[in-house]
This record gives structure tokens, C-alpha cells and sequence, in this order.
């Protein structure tokens, strides 16, 4: 099946970029396996026809809104983030006009119609940089609640949130933490700031998930407890073979992000079918707010 899809992929001039949370398997057959930031600067270099994009449909529409002529196809329609839905655009609508001086920045896992609505993108690994880069002194961030509390914690700036979430981040307690130090004590505890703030503040390290493998790769500690959703310890194994990581909680699992498989790949470079399409009056301002973010 393999052979298949690489024969497919070059057959069609498709790229396959998966993201860090994919299942093993797909990670394998990816020419690219990164974060959302990282994704998506790929999804606007690249110069290939079709991106086949292995994660869930914010992704593969920040592909398609920044590329509008390429094909970009999603392996399973129905893989979504629940929480880039737990905002509509009448409710942001509705606290854009409670704080009209504010700006408004998006995390990069929102609907197009969110992002066409904001100033500007961000996402876990240039949150604070994104925040500190705007003139206004007040800045509406949706919809993580959790992201909010700790961009704040980097930024002079008033924030103000909308109380969305992710939840197999905000499921992380603090006894988790306390619990995993128990069980390995030499280990570094590396977490995703999505968690809780009473998580974040009992980790070592707060990372995107493609700063955690920078941060193992040169970390000269051996041991790993990390506190993500759990495809990303598959990439951090296969990196560093003489590292041990351990999950922060094996509950840990986005089910959306595990619906993706070969066989649905195949499929999908077979028809260039489920294709992601994002109309062009709402991927014409969505898109400011992404490249704003990129020229950061
Ligand atoms: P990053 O890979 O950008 O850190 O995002 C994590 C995530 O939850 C994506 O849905
Ligand atoms: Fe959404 Fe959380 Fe799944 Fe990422 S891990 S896609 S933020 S639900």
C-alpha cells in the first residue's frame, strides 16, 4: 500500500503533510510532519498541484485559503477540532463590539469565518510575539482560554478571552504532573500551552509540538515526560532512539486526529476526494490575517 501511495503521490504531483499528532503509519509515508505553524508555511512555499493534508480540516483549510489554485484534499471529511468550533462568528461578532479598540487575534485552529473576522493568526508557537507585534493595548484572543493565560503571561497587553478549549489538554491535572515526577524523577516535564495554567506552572518546559522536538533533540536529559496529545511521543521515539519519553497521561488521544489512515490516503490520491474548498469572499480576508501572521 505504501508503494501504491508513493507511485500515486508522484503520479499526481502531491505532497503529503502531516501533522505531528497523525498515527504512525502516516507519519511514515509524509514528506512533512510538523506543527500547524510549521505546516503552513509549507502550504505556501510549496509548489506542488495537490497537498494531501493528513490532520484535521482547520489545517487543510489554512492550505486551501492560502492556496487557492492548488487542489487540497483532507483524507476524512469528518476529522474536525472541536475546539476551533466553540466560537461562531456571531459571538465574536458580538465581543468585537463590547471592546471596539481591541484587536483580534485567532489561534490558527479556528473556522475560515473566524480568521476572516480577526486581525491576525497566531498559533502555540508565536502566540506572544503575535500579541506584542500589535499597536493596540488591548487584544481579543480566541478560543482558547488556556493559550490566552499564558500568552498574557509574556505580553503587557490586556487580553481578553473567550472560553473555548481543547480537551485533551485541558484534561491534564496537576496530579498528573506531580504523579508522572513520582514515577521519574530525572525526567524533563515538557508541556503543550493549551494545558491549564496549574499544569503549565508545575512543567519544565511549554512548547508548540514541534518546539518539543527541537527541545528533546537538544536537551542533554534522557528522559521526557510530556504533556501533549499522544501521536506526538511516535515522532519524539523515532527522532532520538536513546531517549525515553513518557506520555503525561495515555488519555491523551485527539480522536479526530486518529482518523486518518492508509487506507483513506490511498483513497483520497486515487479521487482527490474529500477536497477542501474555502469561498473566495471569506479566503480573501482570511488570508490577511494568516499572512500577517507569516510576515511575523
Ligand atoms: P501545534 O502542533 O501547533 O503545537 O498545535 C497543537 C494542536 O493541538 C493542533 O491541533
Ligand atoms: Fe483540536 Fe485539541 Fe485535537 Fe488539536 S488536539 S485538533 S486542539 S481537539
Amino acid at each position: 500500500m505504501i508503494e501504491e501511495i508513493c507511485a500515486l503521490k508522484r503520479e499526481q504531483g502531491a505532497v503529503i503533510l502531516a501533522h505531528n499528532y497523525q498515527l504512525g503509519p502516516i507519519q511514515e509515508i509524509a514528506d512533512m510532519v510538523g506543527d500547524s505553524l510549521e505546516l503552513s508555511r509549507a502550504a505556501a512555499k510549496l509548489e506542488n498541484e495537490v497537498i494531501l493534508f493528513c490532520g484535521v480540516d482547520f489545517m487543510a483549510e489554512t492550505a486551501a485559503i492560502l492556496s487557492p489554485k492548488k487542489t487540497v484534499v483532507l483524507p476524512e471529511r469528518s476529522a474536525f477540532c472541536p475546539m476551533a468550533r466553540m466560537i461562531t462568528s456571531e459571538q465574536l461578532r458580538e465581543m468585537k463590539a463590547l471592546y471596539p479598540e481591541a484587536a483580534v487575534v485567532c489561534y490558527i485552529n479556528t473556522t475560515a469565518q473566524i480568521k476572516a473576522e480577526s486581525d491576525i493568526c497566531c498559533t502555540s508557537a508565536n502566540g506572544a510575539q503575535v500579541v506584542n507585534s500589535l499597536q493596540e493595548l488591548q487584544v481579543i484572543f480566541v478560543p482558547d482560554q488556556n493559550l490566552a493565560d499564558y500568552f498574557s503571561r509574556y505580553t503587557q497587553k490586556k487580553i481578553i478571552s473567550w472560553n473555548g478549549y481543547c480537551y485533551v489538554h485541558d484534561r491534564f491535572k496537576p496530579e498528573d504532573v506531580i504523579g508522572s515526577r513520582k514515577h521519574h524523577p530525572h525526567a524533563e516535564v515538557l508541556v503543550h500551552p493549551e494545558c491549564r495554567p496549574e499544569v503549565i506552572d508545575l512543567a519544565d518546559y511549554v512548547h508548540s509540538t514541534s518546539g518539543m522536538a527541537r527541545h528533546a533533540k537538544s536537551s542533554r536529559t534522557n528522559e521526557f515526560i510530556i504533556g501533549t496529545e499522544v501521536g506526538m511521543l511516535y515522532r519524539l521515539r523515532k527522532d532520538n532512539p536513546g531517549k525515553i519519553f513518557y506520555p503525561l497521561s495515555d488519555k491523551a488521544v485527539c480522536e479526530n486526529m486518529k482518523k486518518v489512515d492508509l487506507d483513506k490516503v490511498l483513497w483520497a490520491l486515487q479521487t482527490l476526494e474529500p477536497r477542501v474548498w474555502v469561498p473566495e469572499n471569506i479566503a480573501t480576508k482570511a488570508r490577511q490575517a494568516i499572512e500577517r501572521m507569516l510576515v511575523i
